[in-house]
């Protein structure tokens, strides 16, 4: 595939033997692969405190909000992974994402960064559902709250603690190809809408 547009891929889990940052890695590895320029990103290297409302009056957003909001500004597609916790995202992701939503500059409209680039997404749970259920909360968070567009593919690996090979590609060859594909979707669809 011949495109020049960038991908981020991260994880909404900061845990060092995380499934879903393994699925992250694996994709910016096959992105790469196939030509697509992609990074893997680390939450852990963006620490934020937890959002509070007076926080956000005294000091504005944390730092490491507007450092990963300019990562996102440097790529046109973004994949997230997302953990299932207690049927929905992670609280690490939906803090991550609410900090950046209040990262403003005054010559954009507001979550200019989330509406002006694709999204797509995935994740990884040791049980049967593959995190689905976060994934379906994940969704409803971009596109109703932050009004971003978002691939109707998605990729979903159950039974994670035996899906990953030695070289962290995915045990099922047809679930891999699936990723391949979504991957290769957002790329063209980002290209296309590229503003
Ligand atoms: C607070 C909490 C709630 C969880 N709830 C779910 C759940 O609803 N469904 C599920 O499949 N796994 C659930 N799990 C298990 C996670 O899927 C599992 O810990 C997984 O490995 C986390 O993703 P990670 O490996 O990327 O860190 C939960 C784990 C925690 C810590």
């Amino acid at each position: 595939m011949s495109t020049d547009v960038k991908l981020l891929f991260f994880a909404g889990s900061a845990r060092e033997g995380s499934f879903n940052k393994r699925l992250a890695r694996l994709g910016a590895d096959i992105a790469n692969a196939n030509g697509i320029e992609s990074t893997f990103v680390d939450l852990s290297d963006y620490p934020m405190p937890i959002y509070h409302g007076d926080l956000e009056v005294e000091s504005g957003p944390p730092d490491n909000a507007k450092a990963f909001k300019e990562l996102m500004q440097q790529h046109d597609g973004i994949f997230i992974t997302c953990p299932e916790y207690n049927s929905s995202v992670t609280p690490l992701l939906k803090n991550t994402l609410d900090w950046v939503s209040r990262v403003r500059d005054e010559t954009e409209a507001p979550l200019h960064v989330y509406k002006s680039r694709v999204f797509a997404i995935g994740g990884s749970s040791p049980g049967g559902f593959g995190a689905m259920r976060s994934l379906i909360d994940l969704r409803k968070i971009l596109q109703l709250g932050l009004g971003a567009h978002v691939l109707p593919e998605q990729i979903a690996v159950p039974r994670a603690a035996n899906a990953f090979d030695d070289n962290g590609h995915l045990e099922d060859k047809s679930l891999q190809e699936l990723y391949k594909s979504v991957i290769q979707h957002l790329a063209y669809t980002a290209q296309a809408l590229r503003r």
